[in-house]
């Protein structure tokens, strides 16, 4: 489905991110594992590369601009071109109602989770633009579209993740540059199951967060994936400004 397509991911190194490059480099996409995480990212790359894939791994920090267009600059000059992104490095809400958030927490989450995405689109605009367009898939939340106790933080940052997708989708139209998000539900990653679960508020509440999934289970990393390889590919040709729920049903 991405046969031949380069494609940039951030936060590749784990979890959804890590899914994402194995699944896009099986189905034919050459990758850009990027990750502020060395160890994890080199390895996400090379267990692609040992199963006969096509990836590279690119050290980037999404909270750091200059990065950010180095790994850009680095994707365009190992595959020629920029075809796709999958703008997904995140961290997680610090687990506090608002009134209890400090400065550093308020900017830490916004600083990767929405100023992050913002980086990245900039800087796969800039390489786009010229090449004829691309596809650029935001990874948000469920929380970019409905709020959530004691995250704030992120539900903010994720609902500007929606906002700024729609934006971004209206100035890529005529440049050729489709833009949409993806909204996961709970996905039992690094994030949710290592850590979100350490927390006593958050793993108490873990039953009435499962039965709001109408489905009934959370969900697996490759079923975002799979709504990624979607968007990302020439299917979605009419696709654009979408936050796609990938949420069995958490927010309806
Ligand atoms: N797991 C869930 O339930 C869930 C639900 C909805 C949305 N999401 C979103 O999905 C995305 C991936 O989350 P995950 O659950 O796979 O988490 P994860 O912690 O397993 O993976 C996140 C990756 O992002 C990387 N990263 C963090 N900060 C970075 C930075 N500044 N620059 C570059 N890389 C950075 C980490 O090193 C890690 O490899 C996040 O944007 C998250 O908000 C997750």
């Amino acid at each position: 489905m991405l046969s031949g397509k380069s494609i940039l991911i951030t936060g590749a190194g784990s979890g959804i991110g890590a899914t994402c490059a194995r699944v896009f480099a099986a189905n034919g996409a050459k990758v850009i594992v990027a990750d502020r995480d060395v160890d994890s990212g080199e390895g996400v790359a090379a267990e692609i590369r040992d199963s006969g894939g096509e990836a590279r791994f690119r050290h980037c920090d999404v909270t750091d601009e200059a990065s950010v267009a180095a790994a850009v600059s680095f994707a365009t000059s190992t595959y020629g071109r920029l075809d796709g992104a999958m703008n997904n490095a995140g961290i997680e809400m610090r687990n506090k109602p608002v009134h209890e958030l400090t400065a550093q927490d308020i900017e830490a989450v916004l600083g990767v989770d929405l100023v992050g995405v913002f980086y990245c689109i900039k800087h796969e605009f800039l390489a786009m633009k010229d090449a004829g367009g691309g596809s650029i898939v935001n990874t948000a939340s469920a929380s970019g579209v409905r709020g959530q106790i004691n995250a704030s933080d992120y539900v903010a940052a994720k609902h500007g993740v929606v906002g700024l997708t729609k934006a971004a989708a209206c100035d890529g139209g005529p440049l050729g540059i489709r833009v949409n998000a993806i909204c996961p539900g709970l996905i039992m990653t690094p994030m949710a199951k290592d850590r979100l679960m350490n927390d006593p508020v958050f793993s108490q509440a873990l039953e009435g967060l499962r039965q709001r999934h109408v489905i009934g289970r959370f969900g697996e990393t490759e079923e975002v994936a799979n709504a990624g390889m979607f968007l990302l590919s020439d299917l979605a040709s009419f696709v654009t400004g979408s936050p796609m729920l990938v949420d069995g049903g958490y927010s309806v």
